[in-house]
């Protein structure tokens, strides 16, 4: 066995987006493709010698093939040690749990999240650091930095790794070992969690189902849910990994998780229904008859956390991303702990989580999460939920309609317009920003704009500033509109218009999401110029 050094040139664009690298699984497939991106890693980390990586993806198509090449490169890199998820498989915040409990010096995760997965569909890797958590915009600056001037790569000659076979390898001089993906993550959640009164919440013959779409979570939801908690089987439903994911898109919106959806809205329906993603950080909450926002499920785990055992002492903080709804704002408010608003992208957490400033966050995007790792997590944010429900023994419904009794209600909704032709999405952004100063005082229909800006976070640990990371509307009646790109499509650009509305606890709570909203989408639209678009209307509603 040698290290081969293999001579090669740059593959343009390959900049790490909100979530690492993503692109077709076809352009990850090109030779060499994968390979420099993940010498430009390697390079931007400044080499690999005697380092320890974590290593698993999602299981899509290219997973396995892609963590060979990984391994033989990390061992030509002069790695000491690699920890690899059986058959290839970790959830995100699996593999965030595994690099901080083993110390390790960060981790590969293979993933495009919720995309869907194939030789035709999408792939990604992303770096995460020893924290845990996604690499910082510094860190990925460099890794485009390297791959623009990328000459040549070290890979090893060495054999494939059994990656089904539980234990210690070793390969070219670096050892390998093969863990069981779930165990440690299902033990982090033992100590956060109130087990006993889940399992005599289940006993009583409270329903649950939960869709892991068939992606990630299904090992890790089968082992707590069903075989831990006591869940009867098949509460776990999709819960086979599969390499295109059963040709679906694990998404868990009400979109996508339309089975799921399907069932939480009819005749007897299960008391609670939740669903994850590809890799097992989203989550979706759904109750007998009721879809909850993402951003009012992260006000509810705020306001509740201290009933599970992991919070008990209370939390410091809440951070929510800014196209998130203020819901959670709210509730930091009342509980007396600081609340902080940062632009898109689960890394922007990372240092509030370290700094202690923060102890819960979440992202309209339906992803929350707290301190126990780096990465928003969906399995943990429905053992949360299941936890609450045990001590609380309410219904979902109710539950809701007594926080937003005692709260108010955000009423939200995310209208996107996917794989749009990216000259005419970027012309909805400049016009929105040429014309940001003549906004103020503007009445358009029934309502009128109060204020109208570009966010910009500085963030309070480290004092670096993220200028340009989405335009916001607000009007005089509370509501607000926003607008961005998102940073993690791969066809063309996909626009997001968030809105919100809020009504206080007095006002009327159980209206239609978008009924309630009527005024301010017709608001967005005429003040975007959205009928450029030339769509009936946006593809996905959440
Ligand atoms: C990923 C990130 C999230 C982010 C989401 C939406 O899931 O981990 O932090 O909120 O993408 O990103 P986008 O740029 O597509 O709106
Ligand atoms: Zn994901």
């Amino acid at each position: 066995m040698a290290t081969q050094t293999i001579p090669s040139k740059p593959f343009e664009g390959q900049k790490p987006g909100t979530s690492g690298l993503r692109k077709k699984t076809r352009d990850f497939m090109v030779p060499g493709y994968l390979e420099n991106f993940v010498q430009s890693v390697l390079n931007a980390i400044d080499g690999a010698t005697d380092k320890t990586f974590v290593l698993g993806g999602d299981g899509r198509y290219f997973n396995a093939e892609a963590i060979q090449t990984i391994l033989k490169m990390a061992a030509a890199n002069g790695a000491k040690h690699v920890i690899v998820g059986q058959n290839g498989l970790l959830s995100t915040p699996a593999a965030s749990h595994v690099i901080r409990k083993y110390k390790a010096d960060g981790g590969f995760i293979l993933s495009a999240s919720h995309n869907p997965g194939g030789i035709d569909a999408d792939f990604g890797l992303k770096f995460n650091g020893e924290n845990g958590g996604p690499a910082p915009e510094a860190l990925t600056t460099k890794m485009l930095a390297q791959s623009e001037a990328i000459s040549e790569y070290l890979i090893s000659d060495g054999a494939d790794i059994d990656l089904s076979a539980l234990g210690s390898h070793t390969l070219d001089g670096m050892s390998v070992e093969i863990i069981d993906p779930v165990s440690d993550y299902a033990e982090l959640m033992g100590t956060l969690f109130d087990f006993n009164a889940i399992k005599s919440l289940f006993a009583t013959g409270f329903r649950m189902r939960f869709d892991a779409m068939h992606a990630v979570t299904g090992p890790y939801a089968k082992s707590i849910l069903e075989d831990t908690l006591g869940a009867p089987e098949g509460t776990v439903i999709n819960g086979v990994p599969s390499v295109d994911f059963g040709k679906g898109h694990p998404d868990p919106n009400p979109v996508w998780a339309k089975e799921l959806m399907a069932e939480m809205m009819g005749d007897n329906a299960p008391d609670f229904g939740a669903a994850s993603d590809g890799d097992g950080d989203r989550n979706m909450i759904v109750g007998a008859g009721l879809y909850v926002t993402p951003s009012d499920s992260l006000a509810v785990l705020a306001a509740n956390a201290h009933l599970a055992p992991g919070y008990k002492g209370g939390i410091a903080g809440v951070a929510r991303s800014m196209p998130t709804s203020a819901a959670s704002d709210r509730v930091a408010e009342k509980l007396g702990v600081a609340s902080f608003e940062t632009p898109t992208g689960w890394k922007f957490f990372g240092n509030l989580l370290d700094a202690g400033k923060v102890t819960i966050c979440g992202e309209e995007s339906a992803g929350t999460g707290s301190d126990h790792v780096r990465e928003k997590d969906g399995l943990w944010a429905v053992l949360l939920w299941l936890n609450i429900l045990a001590v609380r023994k309410q219904s979902v419904g109710d539950m809701m309609a007594d926080h937003w009794q005692t709260y108010g209600r955000d009423y939200y909704s995310r209208h996107d317009y996917e794989a749009l032709p990216t000259d005419v999405a970027n012309a909805v952004m400049e016009d929105l920003k040429s014309d940001l100063d003549g906004l103020a005082g503007r009445k358009v229909g029934a309502i009128t704009v109060s204020k109208a800006d570009n966010f910009s976070y500085d963030d309070p640990v480290d004092g670096s500033t993220s200028p340009n990371q989405g335009i916001r509307i607000f009007f005089e009646s509370g509501a607000r509109a926003v607008f961005r790109l998102s940073g993690t499509g791969t066809e063309g650009a996909t626009l997001r218009v968030y809105l919100q509305h809020y009504v206080d606890g007095e006002g009327a709570l159980f209206e239609e999401p978008q009924a309630a909203l009527a005024p301010i989408i017709a608001a967005a639209h005429q003040i975007a110029g959205l009928s450029r678009l030339d769509r009936d209307g946006p593809d996905v509603r959440t």
